[in-house]
């Protein structure tokens, strides 16, 4: 839980006390906080930099068990994102201290120009808030525990401007966790018809109407490629619709969210290597679920819709093969070339099935879709793929905002030609490896109709084998800030 407080710093009773600490300037207005970061930087071993800190124990000018200093480096280089991490490592360090809670201490003197106070509020919310998180519900002993309160101590005036922000962060930071929780989740514990209860359940709490369509009903609209996928599992594919439709909607946004549950490869077996962190291949699916319910939280104007198409993708007698052809709800069909490109296949039947069931003004899918994605751009920007430049604009803007970063890639025209199949309407996949990227994301262009669209490929970013400074190791929950973010820009815009 997250609270502002305006209690002037002295006077403030906390377990740990939490300041970032610029390296050549003093950017706090109040005398005891100056007082104190005097003091941290006349210790040899804290400059303020990055990536350092320093604690100091029961400081006499403040009631404060302990003080914190979390460095951001040189004043010049300033931005949201330095907040964002050094909330979250004093908030990481805080819970360290076996229970209790925390405040943080917004800077409240020179910032230079290019910084809102408003901004860095947010950024250090958000940041705290989503460190406060333990992904280890299966550790029979843990190590740390959540803070149960975190404090951010601003003067009563921006408090009080900040308050609906701050509501705003609370929602979006709580389905980004929510995300995380997901997809963290072991493969045995979320088949896809169990994922999709946990999502509709989730939803439904708050006030979104779910929907689980399951095998038969998926025959019965003749989603060819989900079955196909879906086929090798003994846990049969679902796809769920989530649907936030406030009154008087001001048009629709649907999201699109791969939720391949276990993704082995299916024949085309993916080898020891590569096939332990495939559970992970739902993080778009789960990015979906929690930015549908945390808009319908915040209140947005659009009705907002998610489909999701749940499978797991194995081996057996049942499986697909590598030479089968399928037939996409569009009626297209598609020779398969490798049963280890399920994505696009799932997500062919779901871009049509909401492009034709909901005709949406924009489209966002967002999917693990390709190794290829992250040799181009690592692992910690996703590519983004649009015909609509200004589509393509929004959504790397909100990206910068949130610091979930996407990277815009090309769909050449005239690459689409490695798709032709002699067989079928196409296939699944190119002939060589190179581009596989914009490949994928070619296949997924042929299923769109004629609906704006743009496709988000979080291979690389969805998951973090490393602690990060608002993250434990594991799934990010990548994805959810960015969409609720460009959700927001897409009502303001003039069209
Ligand atoms: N789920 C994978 C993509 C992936 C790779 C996600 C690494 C997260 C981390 C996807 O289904 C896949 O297997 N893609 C293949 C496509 C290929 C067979 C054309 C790939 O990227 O190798
Ligand atoms: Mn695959
Ligand atoms: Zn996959």
């Amino acid at each position: 839980m997250l609270k502002l407080t305006s209690t002037e710093p002295h006077r403030i009773v906390t377990e740990t006390l939490i300041i970032p600490v610029c390296q050549d300037k003093d950017i706090h207005h109040s005398s005891v906080i100056r007082k104190l970061v005097r003091q941290a930087l006349g210790i040899d071993t804290f400059q303020g930099d990055k990536n350092e800190e320093l604690s100091l124990h029961q400081p006499a000018e403040v009631k404060a068990k302990r003080v914190l200093f979390v460095g951001l480096g040189p004043h010049a280089e300033l931005a949201p994102e330095h907040f964002r991490q050094a909330a979250g490592k004093g908030v990481r360090l805080a819970m360290h201290a076996a229970k209790g809670d925390a405040v943080l201490v917004l800077p409240d003197g020179d910032l230079g120009d290019n910084l809102a106070r408003e901004d860095l509020m947010a950024a250090m919310a958000e940041g705290a808030f989503l460190s406060n998180h333990c992904p280890t519900p299966y550790k029979s002993e843990q190590k740390i525990q959540a803070l149960k309160t975190i404090r951010l101590y601003t003067d009563a005036a921006l408090a009080r401007r900040s308050r609906a922000a701050l509501k705003r962060i609370d929602a979006v930071c709580r389905g980004t966790l929510q995300a995380r929780d997901w997809i963290n989740q072991p493969a045995n514990e979320k088949t896809p018809d169990q994922l999709a209860r946990h999502m509709a359940q989730a939803a439904r709490r708050h006030g979104v109407k779910a929907t689980i369509l399951d095998e038969k009903k998926l025959q019965g609209l003749k989603m060819g490629a989900i079955l196909a996928v879906g086929a090798g599992s003994a846990h049969p594919p679902r796809l769920l619709i989530l649907d936030y439709r406030p009154p008087k909607a001001r048009g629709t946004i649907a999201l699109v969210g791969k939720g391949v549950t276990f993704d082995a490869g299916g024949l085309n077996l993916k080898p020891t290597g590569s096939i332990e962190l495939m559970k992970i291949d739902m993080a778009g699916a789960a990015a979906v679920a929690a930015s549908v319910i945390a808009t319908a939280e915040i209140g947005a104007k659009q009705r907002i819709v998610g489909v999701i198409p749940l499978v797991e993708n194995m081996v057996s007698g049942n499986a697909f093969r590598p030479g089968d052809i399928v037939r996409a709800y569009n009626g297209r069909t598609i020779e398969i070339g490798n049963t280890d490109a399920e994505g696009r296949l799932i997500l062919a039947d779901a871009l049509a099935y909401t492009a034709k069931q909901y005709n949406p003004q924009t489209m966002i899918d967002m999917a693990t879709l390709t190794g290829a994605c992250v040799v181009a751009l690592g692992e910690k920007i996703a590519g983004l793929f649009s015909p609509d430049e200004p589509l393509r604009t929004v959504i790397e803007q909100a990206g910068r905002e949130v610091h979930e970063r996407c990277w815009p890639m090309p769909l050449p025209e005239d690459y689409q030609e490695l798709l032709k199949s002699d067989l079928a309407d196409m296939r699944n996949i190119g002939p060589g490896r190179w581009g596989g990227a914009i490949v994928a994301a070619l296949f997924l262009s042929e299923f769109i109709g004629k609906t704006r669209w743009a496709h988000v490929d979080i291979a690389g970013p969805a998951h973090h084998k490393k602690a990060q400074a608002y993250g434990q190791p594991g799934a990010t929950g990548f994805g959810v800030r960015l969409l609720c973010q460009a959700i927001a820009a897409l009502q303001d815009e003039k069209r």
